[in-house]
């Protein structure tokens, strides 16, 4: 990794720079868009004449092997391929948690209920914070340590800052927090403050610390660790370089993504092009974004002008990782989208926690925001969009216990109005396990046991 070999080029205006030329923010200094890497020797549209390109096989076959490694680079299912991301000059600024090399689990139930047999769920919520945020940060925040920032930054709806805080904290660096008050869930403001960030709550939403952020950055020496930065999308990248070693580099026909930022979409995307660019792959999945209905910039854009225009919107959702109304990464979710012949769908507060009720009782579960998956993937499937006969792959971002609140409230009956459950209210009803308080005596349990078995 001695010289990385990398350049950023403009996803909007494709102008090409070096890394010592980013600005802060990491818009492009022509026409404000957002970069993404690219490398010299391989990427796509951009290869030098007369370079070879990696060998497909050869990397299938070192990737594989290296998880027998006992060096930590090996290990992290992020940095096991890295010469799919050649963003360092030295090795030894990573900064890893051994992040990556989560399960690609089958959804038993869930592919009985909707008829789809080969529905696997990739599970991030198994990373070291309990997000798939690990995996871009390990990347990123590498970069910062490499570059000798003293302090990195984000502003978040909870999991960034939580993966943000521990890679600084392993690094010996200094990590500031932006959260909109009273918005996040507590499992991750206490990750936060557990790893040591400086966590500040503004009063005001996601979008708003953004802002804020944006400024910060401009004014101090403070490195910015939101997904604009290119090199997290890099990191996020290794998701589908897992999925499809996983299904032994046969490609998925869908992978379903929740939508926030909408920077996670793009790297998958990225990932799936630049393996079927170096014919490690076959062909590209279609990539499909779901939102919360209470939090859909996207789906209206796709709905109303095929994605040319994104009207931010005022945000609100339980499922509060994806409370974000004036998304960032829209631009390349929207490319993705295209390129891949996927869809964007949203789905309503209730059929999100039904869906998230569906996950847990796999013995599996996720955060609400991950939930979104198996919601969409039940629209796409009624609309004729995906077929039985597919192969499906939701990405599960987090960990169930990241937002506890939201799943007792659900299991007691608290979360939903009645105005919200409507047409689901037996299915939710049916999945709910409330739990029950009783006197210290076996025969009020076997009673209990009882009426359980004959439910
Ligand atoms: N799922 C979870 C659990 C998330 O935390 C996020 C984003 C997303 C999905 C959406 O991913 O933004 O790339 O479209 N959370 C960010 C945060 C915004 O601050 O933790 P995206």
């Amino acid at each position: 990794m001695e010289n990385s070999g990398h350049q950023l080029r403009c996803t909007g205006c494709s102008r090409v720079t070096e890394q010592r030329e980013l600005k802060a923010d990491f818009r492009c200094t022509e026409c404000g868009d957002l970069y993404e890497v690219v490398y010299s020797s391989w990427s796509s549209g951009f290869a030098a004449a007369g370079t070879k390109r990696p060998n497909a096989s050869a990397l299938r076959w070192l990737w594989k092997e290296r998880c027998s490694s006992n060096e930590e680079a090996d290990q992290s299912g992020v940095w096991r391929f890295r010469e799919m991301l050649n963003i360092l000059r030295d090795e030894k600024n990573i900064v890893s948690l051994r992040e990556g090399n989560t399960p690609l689990y089958l959804l038993r139930r869930a592919a009985k209920s909707t008829g789809i047999p080969k529905l696997y769920a990739k599970h991030q919520g198994l990373n070291p914070t309990g997000s798939f945020k690990d995996t871009g940060m390990t990347a990123a925040l590498s970069v910062a340590h490499e570059l000798g920032y003293e302090w990195v930054a984000c502003a978040s709806t909870g999991n960034t800052s939580a993966a943000m805080a521990a890679y600084a904290a392993r690094a010996g660096m200094r990590s500031l927090v932006l959260i909109p008050e009273g918005k996040i869930a507590w499992g991750k403001l206490s990750q936060a403050m557990d790893y040591g960030a400086l966590t500040i709550q503004l009063k005001t939403d996601f979008d708003g610390c953004v802002r804020v952020l944006a400024e910060v950055v401009g004014r101090a020496p403070v490195y910015l660790l939101n997904s604009v930065n290119p090199y997290r999308l890099e990191g996020q990248k290794t998701q589908a370089f897992e999925i499809a070693e996983a299904l032994e580099w046969e490609v998925p026909d869908h992978v379903i993504i929740p939508g926030g930022n909408l920077a996670n979409s793009s790297a998958l995307g990225k990932a799936f092009l630049e393996m079927k660019h170096l014919g490690m792959t076959a062909k590209l999945p279609k990539i499909s974004v779901i939102q919360a209905e209470g939090a859909n910039p996207l789906y209206r854009a796709m709905q109303e002008g095929n994605g040319e225009a994104l009207h931010p919107v005022e945000a609100n959702t339980r499922a509060s990782a994806i409370r974000i109304g004036n998304p960032a990464s829209w631009k390349k979710a929207v490319r993705v989208i295209q390129q891949t012949g996927g869809w964007c769908e949203q789905a309503s507060e209730a059929e999100i926690a039904l869906a998230k009720a569906e996950i847990g009782a796999e013995g599996i579960g996720c955060e609400p925001a991950s939930a979104v998956t198996l919601a969409g993937l039940k629209k796409l499937a009624r609309q004729g969009k995906i077929q039985p006969h597919e192969t499906v792959v939701l990405l599960l971002t987090g960990h169930t216990l990241k937002d506890p609140d939201y799943t007792i409230a659900y299991h007691r009956g608290d979360l939903l109005r009645t105005d919200e459950v409507g047409v689901l209210q037996a299915e939710i009803t049916a999945t709910r396990r409330n739990a029950v308080e009783l006197r210290a005596s076996a025969d009020e349990v076997l009673r209990e046991l009882e009426k359980a078995e004959n439910k």
